[in-house]
Order: C-alpha cells, then sequence, then structure tokens
C-alpha cells in the first residue's frame, strides 16, 4: 500500500546495540525486514564515516535484500559517494557529518556548499538515485537546494522536538513555510529528526511534508512493546494527524 505520507524507518540504533558487543546481534537487517512488515515504506541508513553503528556489510545486505526502497544517509565524501553508486540505493540523503557529534546536530549548509555538492548532486542523480538534502527549514537553505536541483529536501525537525511552548510553535512555523517553499519549486519535502509518538502529529499535518523519517524513538519503543508495533502506532498517529 502506498501513503501519502510515508513512514521510513531508521534502523542505525540497532546496530549500535550490535556494536555495543561487537558481535553479530541484535541485526539491523532483521529489524528493517520487520518493520516493513509493520508497514514503513522505506528503510533509512546512515553510513556514517567512522562506523559507529551501520557498517558496509549492512548497506550491501540492505540493498540486496530489502523490498521497500532503501534511503542512505551519506555524508559529502568521495567515500560515500562510490559506496551509494556501488549499491543504487533508491535514494540518498546528504547530511553533514562531524565525528565529535553524537547525532546529525544541524542541516547541511547548502548555500555556503554549493561548489562541492554540485558534483556529487550530478553524479548521484545521473546513476538513477534520488538525491536529498538534509536542511534546517529555512528560505536561504531551500533557495540553495533550487539551485542545486535537487529533487528532495529533508527538514531537520531536531529544533523543533527540543523546543515547547511558543518556541516550538514558531519553529513549526518556519518548517511549515519551508514546506511550502520546496513544493511551490516542484521540490518533493521530507522530515526528520527527533520525531516520537508526541510529537509527530503537527509535522504530519504539514500538507506539503510526504515522507518522514524516524529511528531513535522507534528503536527505544521497541524495547518496551516491540519494533513491530511501535511502527504501527507510529503510522497510526501520523495517518490521524493527516
Ligand atoms: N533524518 C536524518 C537525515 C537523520 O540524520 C536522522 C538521524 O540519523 C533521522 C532522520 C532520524 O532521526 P531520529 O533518530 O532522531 O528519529
Amino acid at each position: 500500500m502506498t501513503h501519502s505520507l510515508r513512514l521510513g524507518v531508521n534502523i542505525d540504533h540497532v546496530a549500535t546495540v550490535r556494536n555495543a558487543r561487537g558481535c553479530g546481534y541484535p541485526d539491523p537487517v532483521r529489524a528493517a525486514l520487520l518493520a516493513a512488515e509493520a508497514g514503513a515504506d522505506g528503510i533509512t541508513a546512515h553510513l556514517r564515516e567512522d562506523r559507529r553503528h551501520i557498517t558496509d556489510e549492512d548497506i550491501a545486505r540492505l540493498a540486496a535484500e530489502l523490498t521497500v526502497p532503501l534511503n542512505l544517509e551519506m555524508a559529502a565524501t568521495d567515500e560515500m559517494l562510490a559506496i551509494a553508486l556501488r549499491h543504487r540505493p533508491h535514494a540518498a540523503c546528504i547530511v553533514p557529518e562531524k565525528r565529535e557529534e553524537r547525532t546529525t546536530e544541524g542541516g547541511i549548509d547548502a548555500a555556503g556548499q554549493h561548489d562541492r555538492l554540485a558534483p556529487l548532486v550530478g553524479e548521484l542523480g545521473a546513476a538513477r538515485i534520488r538525491v536529498s538534502l538534509f536542511i534546517e527549514p529555512d528560505a536561504r537553505q531551500i533557495e540553495a537546494a533550487i539551485r542545486l536541483g535537487v529533487p528532495v529536501v529533508e527538514l531537520h525537525t531536531g529544533r523543533y522536538a527540543e523546543l515547547d511552548g511558543e518556541a516550538r510553535s514558531e519553529e513549526l512555523r518556519r518548517l511549515s513555510d519551508a514546506a511550502a517553499l520546496a513544493a511551490k519549486n516542484g521540490i518533493e519535502v521530507h522530515a526528520g529528526h527527533g520525531l516520537t509518538f508526541d510529537n509527530v502529529g503537527p509535522i504530519a499535518a504539514i500538507p506539503q511534508v510526504r515522507e518522514l523519517n524516524i529511528g531513535h524513538f522507534l528503536v527505544g519503543e521497541a524495547l518496551f512493546v516491540g519494533l513491530g508495533e511501535a511502527v504501527r502506532r507510529m503510522r497510526e498517529e501520523m495517518d490521524a494527524a493527516r
């Protein structure tokens, strides 16, 4: 079934738990297959430069075994470009990456890095990989994405997730405005980072948003209710807000 708002489940932190012991379980590919069975429309995995969670072998197995689209999150490096071209995921989301950060702490500066990103976007696009840029919800970044000719942007919802009260409402307005500006210019809008059952509703209700990518909360929730149940409940929250 195709949903008007797709759910991409990020399985990185299944690999984080596996790697904490350095053994073969829990297996992120098994989690991906289970998430898809429970209603995920796609699977997202971030192959970080330091391989702290997902490994090269995980990406090879995901590319071979998944029956839903794979979205590879990657830094804008030659190494990651070569890996993307080798495995040809359905989509590649270009994210900023710093070794010292715990997670992807901000969007990529598409405006400041045009010359570095342009050839990468070109090569991925030529390989028919759907390129997306993970950006902050601001007009300057959307305009840079338009100049780069990307088909998709993913809006960073991390700030929205951390704020509350009027500050959260303000950030939600920024997200809505950015989504409208991108869509008006023919760019498909995705969103993600820090989303939970409690805060997903207003983001899912932004009409231009076509896909949410959610990981850390779902993997945590899976400890209590199981991954299938966590994915099903997230789908319900998204559908209810739509
Ligand atoms: N989208 C992007 C581009 C990300 O980098 C991440 C985190 O890896 C997510 C979505 C998912 O964020 P979270 O794990 O907080 O749900």
